[in-house]
């Protein structure tokens, strides 16, 4: 069976003080969780050494990370340096780092390899946007995403990737995509999966959806065969509403 997880990204939201008390009345909601779909929260980069301190099962992942491994690369933050405070997860490919950091698919299949290779988990997103829906392109413009992205993994590797469909469309607008468009795009992705890969890593591997996903409509997506849970944006700024979601389960 594969893992259910809900996870928070906190994007560029709270300061420090702020973030520890989310992370610490998430933790304390956690604990009477009724599933048992995994936790996870991505505060911002600061916050990741103070907030590992407050979690117990809840995981820490970072919005991003370096394409190197170190040296000079003024203002970037490298795999190891993550590891070293705690995180276990890294969001890759997020439409805000593709759309306004020009991160490309070739850029994100070079940090997926780095981020393996130090044996911290990608969370890999992809998503079209509103134009491309309307065109009949999201298809081949996930594809593209997912085959580039995930270029040259291993069926092994695939064991630590976590695919998010985020469509772009549907992110921080308050509009999500139906539970059908969501089960069908996820759907896509699982069968892509078997063409790249085999059945058993399509079937094992976790696929989210994110966008504009609520405490009023996680229980509908969630219920989807294929959608496993979520990647939550706004509603993860506030921990019942948080906790809710996980508990749509
Ligand atoms: P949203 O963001 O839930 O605020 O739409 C989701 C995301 O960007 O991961």
């Amino acid at each position: 069976m594969r893992q259910k997880i809900v996870a928070g990204n906190w994007k560029m939201n709270t300061l420090l003080q702020d973030g520890l008390e989310l992370a610490k009345a998430v933790e304390e909601l956690a604990k009477s969780k009724k599933c048992d779909a995994g936790i996870i929260i991505a505060p911002p980069y600061t916050h990741l050494a103070k907030v590992s301190e407050v979690i117990g099962e809840v995981k820490l992942a970072a919005q991003n990370c370096a394409a190197e491994e170190s040296g000079a690369y003024t203002g970037e933050i490298s795999p190891d340096m993550l590891i070293s405070v705690g995180v276990e997860y890294v969001i890759l490919g997020h439409s805000e780092r593709r759309a306004y950091y020009n991160e490309d698919n070739d850029l994100l299949n070079k940090k997926v390899h780095l981020v393996l290779s130090k044996k911290l988990s990608p969370i890999y997103c992809c998503g079209e946007v509103l134009e491309e829906r309307e065109q009949g392109k999201l298809f081949d413009v996930i594809k593209e995403q997912i085959t580039v992205g995930l270029k040259g993994l291993s069926g092994d590797d695939m064991k630590n990737v976590v695919i998010a469909y985020e469509p772009v469309w549907a992110i921080g607008t308050g509009l999500t995509a139906s539970p059908e468009q969501a089960q069908e795009m996820h759907k896509f992705i699982r069968d892509l999966l078997v063409e790249m890969f085999d059945t058993t890593v399509a079937e094992n591997t976790t696929i989210l959806y994110g966008g504009s996903c609520k405490p009023s409509n996680a229980e509908e997506l969630f219920a989807n065969p294929d959608v496993d849970g979520g990647l939550i944006g706004g509603a993860a700024l506030k921990a019942d509403d948080f906790i809710q979601i996980v508990n749509s389960y």
